[in-house]
C-alpha cells in the first residue's frame, strides 16, 4: 500500500535528474560532434520539457537553423536597417533604462549605478538551455531584453503586442528572430543586439549568441562571431579616458580580427570626423556582421579584408576580384595611425581534439597563444606611420609570463623597420598561475591535466589579462647605449611594464572599473610624454 507512493516519488526524482543528465549530454554533443549529432537529443528534451523556451534549445531543434543563421548581415535593404534601430530607439534602447528595468526596480540602485557607468551591459548572462525563463515581458523594454539580451524565446502574440507588426517582421528579414519551427507561435532570437554607450552616444552592435547559448564554434556554415566580452571593450574604454582620441580624416585605422567590429566602432564614435577604416578578419561572418553593425550607426562602410593575419596574403571582401591575394602591407599602406586588436589569446593545446574543437576562431591564439600577436607586432613594424610619433598599435589580450620573458618575444618579433620601439604593458597586481588558469579552461579533471601539462610544455607559468601600446621610439629618444643592463641593451623594444593595483572594483577589464581606468589614463600620459 505505501510503496506506490514512494516509488512515485522516487519516479519525479530520477525523471528530473535524467532530463538534467540529458541537458549536459546533448550540450557536450552538440560542442563535440556538431548539430545533426545533438538533434536527436534535443528533441527528446522538447518532448519532455515543452515549457523550455531559451533560444538554445529551439535553435539546437531547428531544422532549418542553418539558413537562418545565415541571414544576418545579409537579410533586408539599408532603409529597413537603419528603420530598425529606429525602432529600438524609440523603445528606449540603452544601458541606463536596462540598469532601471532590470535593477533599479529590485532596489538594487548599486548594481543599476555600474551597469549605467559600464561600456555594455555585460551583466546580463543570456540563459543556457533549460533554465528557467523570466515572468513573461509587459513592456517593450522587457520584451527587448528577454529577447536581445538573455537569448529567451517569447511568444509572437506578446511581441506583436508590445513592439508593433513592423518591428517584429524586421526582426526575421534581418536575421535576428524567426518563428520556431515547433511552434508558430513563438519567437527564437538567432544573434544579440547590444546597446553601448560610448561617450555621450549609444552605438548598436549585432554578434552571435555567447557560447553558453550556441555551444558551437560554428554556425550554419561559418565561424561563429565573438561575442561582447569585457576584453571586446576594455582597450576602447581605458585608451579613451584620456578624452575624446583626436582622429581625423586623414588617419587611418586598423582593426585586426575585428570580429563584429565592436573595436573600431567604439573608436569612431568617439573620433570627431570622418576616417579611413580597415577591418580585418578570417571570418566571412565576421566582415558581413560588421558591416551589418556599420550601416545601423550610420557609419561608413569600411573597407573590410578578408585573410589569414598569420599568412602573408589578405584580400578584398566581396569585391570583383576578390580572388586576388595581395600582401598585407600592400592592404594596409605603410602609413597606419593606429592599429586596434582583440586577438584570440588563448594557449590551446590544439594537438587534444576533444580541447581543440570547443576553440574557434575567436578564441585559439594557437599553441603558445601568441602566434596572432607576433603576426600584430611583425605586421605593426612595418605599416605604423614612421612620420607620426603618436601612431600606435593598441591591443587588449591576456599575456604569457608577463614577469618572465615577455618582453624578449615582443623585442623578437618587432622586425625593426624603423628602429627600436617602446611599449607600455598594463597587467594585473597578481597573474594568475598556470594552475589556476587549466582549472579555468579545463572541462573535466582530465582536462584540467591536459592544460597544465601543455602550459609547462610551452614553458607558460603566469598569466594575465591585460592591455598593450607600442610605439616606434622617437629618434631623439634612442639612446640605448645608456642601459646598465646588457640584456635590455640589445632589446628592439623598451617595455614599460605597470601594474594595476587589485581594487574593490576589480581587475583591469572589469567594465565598471573607474580605478584601473584612472590608472591606465596615467600611465598612458606618462607614456606619451617619453
Ligand atoms: C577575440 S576575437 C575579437 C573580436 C572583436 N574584435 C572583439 O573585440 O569582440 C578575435 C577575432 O580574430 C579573428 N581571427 C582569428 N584568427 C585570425 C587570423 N589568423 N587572421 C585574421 N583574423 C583572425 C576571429 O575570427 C575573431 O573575430
Ligand atoms: C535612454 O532612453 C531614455 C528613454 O528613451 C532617455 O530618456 C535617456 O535619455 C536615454 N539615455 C541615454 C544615455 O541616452
Ligand atoms: C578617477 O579619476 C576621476 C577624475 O580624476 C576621479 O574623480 C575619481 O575619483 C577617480 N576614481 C577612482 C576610483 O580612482
Amino acid at each position: 500500500m505505501v510503496i506506490l507512493p514512494i516509488l512515485l516519488f522516487f519516479g519525479s526524482i530520477w525523471n528530473s535528474f535524467s532530463l538534467q543528465t540529458l541537458y549536459s549530454e546533448a550540450r557536450q554533443v552538440r560542442t563535440l560532434q556538431g548539430h545533426e549529432k545533438a538533434l536527436p537529443l534535443y528533441q527528446e528534451i522538447l518532448a519532455q520539457n515543452p515549457n523550455d523556451v531559451t533560444a538554445a534549445t529551439r535553435i539546437a531543434v531547428d531544422l532549418q537553423n542553418a539558413e537562418r543563421h545565415n541571414v544576418i548581415g545579409r537579410g533586408g535593404n539599408r532603409f529597413q536597417r537603419l528603420r530598425f534601430i529606429q525602432l529600438l530607439e524609440s523603445f528606449g534602447w540603452n544601458c541606463t533604462t536596462i540598469a532601471d528595468l532590470v535593477f533599479s526596480s529590485n532596489g538594487n540602485e548599486i548594481q543599476a549605478n555600474r551597469a549605467k557607468s559600464s561600456s555594455s551591459p555585460l551583466f546580463l548572462q543570456p540563459l543556457r538551455a533549460g533554465t528557467q525563463p523570466p515572468s513573461p515581458p509587459t513592456c517593450s523594454l522587457s520584451a527587448c531584453i528577454q529577447l536581445l539580451l538573455l537569448a529567451v524565446c517569447i511568444p509572437k502574440t506578446i511581441c506583436v503586442k508590445l513592439l508593433g507588426n513592423e518591428f517584429v517582421e524586421l526582426l526575421e528579414v534581418l536575421g535576428i528572430a524567426f518563428v520556431s519551427d515547433n511552434d508558430e507561435n513563438l519567437l527564437v532570437p538567432y544573434v544579440h543586439v547590444f546597446p553601448i554607450t560610448v561617450a555621450n552616444t549609444i552605438i548598436y552592435v549585432a554578434t552571435d549568441l555567447h557560447p553558453n547559448v550556441l555551444s558551437l564554434t560554428t554556425v550554419g556554415n561559418d565561424g561563429a562571431v565573438m561575442y561582447i566580452g569585457p576584453d571586446s571593450v576594455a582597450l576602447i574604454d581605458h585608451w579613451s579616458s584620456l578624452g575624446a582620441l583626436d582622429i581625423g580624416a586623414s588617419d587611418s585605422i586598423i582593426d585586426i580580427g575585428t570580429g563584429s567590429g565592436v573595436q573600431a566602432l567604439s573608436l569612431i564614435a568617439r573620433s570627431s570626423g570622418k576616417t579611413n577604416v580597415k577591418c580585418v578578419d578570417i571570418n566571412k561572418r565576421a566582415l558581413r556582421i560588421t558591416r551589418l553593425n556599420f550601416d545601423w550607426n550610420n557609419f561608413d562602410e569600411p573597407t573590410l579584408l578578408l585573410g589569414n593575419i598569420n599568412q602573408p596574403f589578405g584580400t578584398i571582401f566581396e569585391c570583383d576580384n576578390d580572388d586576388d591575394p595581395k600582401p598585407w602591407k600592400e592592404l594596409f599602406g605603410n602609413s597606419v595611425t593606429y592599429i586596434i586588436s582583440n586577438p584570440p589569446f588563448l594557449p590551446v593545446p590544439i594537438n587534444d581534439p576533444t580541447i581543440s574543437s570547443r576553440y574557434g576562431w575567436f578564441s585559439s591564439g594557437g599553441l603558445t597563444g601568441e602566434e596572432f600577436l607576433e603576426s600584430l607586432v611583425r605586421l605593426a613594424s612595418n605599416v605604423l606611420d614612421r612620420t607620426n610619433p603618436s601612431a600606435t598599435l593598441a591591443v587588449v589580450s591576456e599575456f604569457m609570463n608577463p614577469h618572465g620573458d615577455f618582453d624578449l618575444h615582443l623585442s623578437s618579433w618587432w622586425s625593426g623597420g624603423g628602429g627600436p620601439a617602446e611599449a607600455l604593458l598594463l597587467t594585473n597586481e597578481q597573474a594568475i598561475s598556470a594552475t589556476t588558469y587549466a582549472q579555468r579552461r579545463a572541462d573535466s579533471a582530465e582536462e584540467t591535466i591536459e592544460w597544465e601539462k601543455h602550459l609547462k610544455q610551452m614553458s607558460i607559468n603566469h598569466i594575465s589579462p591585460g592591455l598593450l601600446f607600442l610605439k616606434r621610439k622617437r629618434e631623439d629618444a634612442t639612446t640605448l647605449v645608456a642601459k646598465e643592463n646588457t640584456r635590455e641593451d640589445n632589446m628592439l623594444v623598451d617595455v614599460k611594464h605597470r601594474l594595476v593595483p587589485k581594487s574593490s572594483e576589480g581587475s583591469i577589464w572589469t567594465p565598471t572599473n573607474q580605478f584601473a581606468r584612472n590608472f591606465t589614463r596615467s600611465s598612458i600620459v606618462e607614456f606619451s610624454r617619453r
